[in-house]
């Protein structure tokens, strides 16, 4: 994995829209995951910038939501699908029909795992993914501990999870499972971006970097991926051994 430090947090989000742009541009029709969260936030302002000054067409790609909390749907703040649509799909005129997303209130959350792998794989694999990095180490919902299993999967959230559930809802709520695209879906793309920004990050940008690959951080597993990247700002890369 490489890293780049990009500076500031708006250079980071620009460098990301800057792949994402140069990868349209040669698949238009490319498969996309995008993490919710809030570090993607500067990403989705300077996408949907970029293409209403023409230098990006995104509406002819496809997009697979990453992850969702279980229990919750589109009507409840703070809910993946709640902020990807709020903050990126529509605003970025994305056609419903080009977006596959877990529904978090289905019944059967197995059979929502086995429709999205589906989805995946009758739309060519994901092309490339941006995602954050949870304090713990999580991708999506792929919570510490959790098994490089094979496609999607529903996990007991961590703790720490859990704790900083609070940001998205405004308020503590129950939440006690996610259901996420699992670690080898996301290593199967062949870009893939990882962000991160703000000193609270710089623990685990180090671990993820320089730490030993384990499934305890799950973001140190993409140590392997050939073309992963990770952009950071200043503060996310400071406890890096080599600042670059
Ligand atoms: P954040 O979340 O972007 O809100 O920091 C990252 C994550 O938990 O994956």
């Amino acid at each position: 994995m490489k890293h780049v430090n990009c500076g500031t947090y708006r250079e980071m989000s620009r460098q990301a829209a800057g792949c994402v742009a140069e990868l349209l541009r040669e698949k238009p029709e490319a498969l996309l995951c995008f993490a919710a969260g809030t570090t993607p936030m500067g990403l989705f302002e300077e996408l949907i910038q970029m293409q209403a000054r023409a230098e990006v067409d995104m509406t002819r790609a496809w997009f697979a939501g990453l992850d969702e909390w279980v229990g919750l749907g589109p009507a409840d703040a703070g809910s993946c699908i709640q902020v990807m649509f709020d903050s990126f799909y529509t605003p970025a005129g994305i056609p419903r029909d080009h977006i596959h997303v877990f529904d978090g209130m289905a019944a059967d959350m197995t059979r929502e795992c086995r429709v999205m792998e589906k989805w995946i794989a009758d739309h060519g694999g994901i092309e490339l993914t941006v995602l954050g990095i949870g304090m713990n180490g999580h991708i999506g919902f792929n919570e510490p501990g959790v098994p490089e299993t094979r496609g999607c999967v529903v996990v007991d959230l961590d703790e720490v999870t859990k704790a900083i559930s609070v940001k998205y809802f405004g308020k503590q709520i129950p939440v006690h499972q996610g259901v996420s695209i699992g670690m080898d879906l996301l290593s199967s793309a062949p870009e893939v971006i990882l962000l991160a920004d703000g000193v609270k990050k710089a623990p685990i940008v180090a671990a993820t970097l320089s730490g030993p690959v384990t499934c305890r951080v799950p973001s140190s597993l993409l140590q392997k991926h050939p073309r992963a990247v990770l952009l950071t700002d200043a503060d996310a890369a400071g406890l890096l051994p080599n600042l670059d």
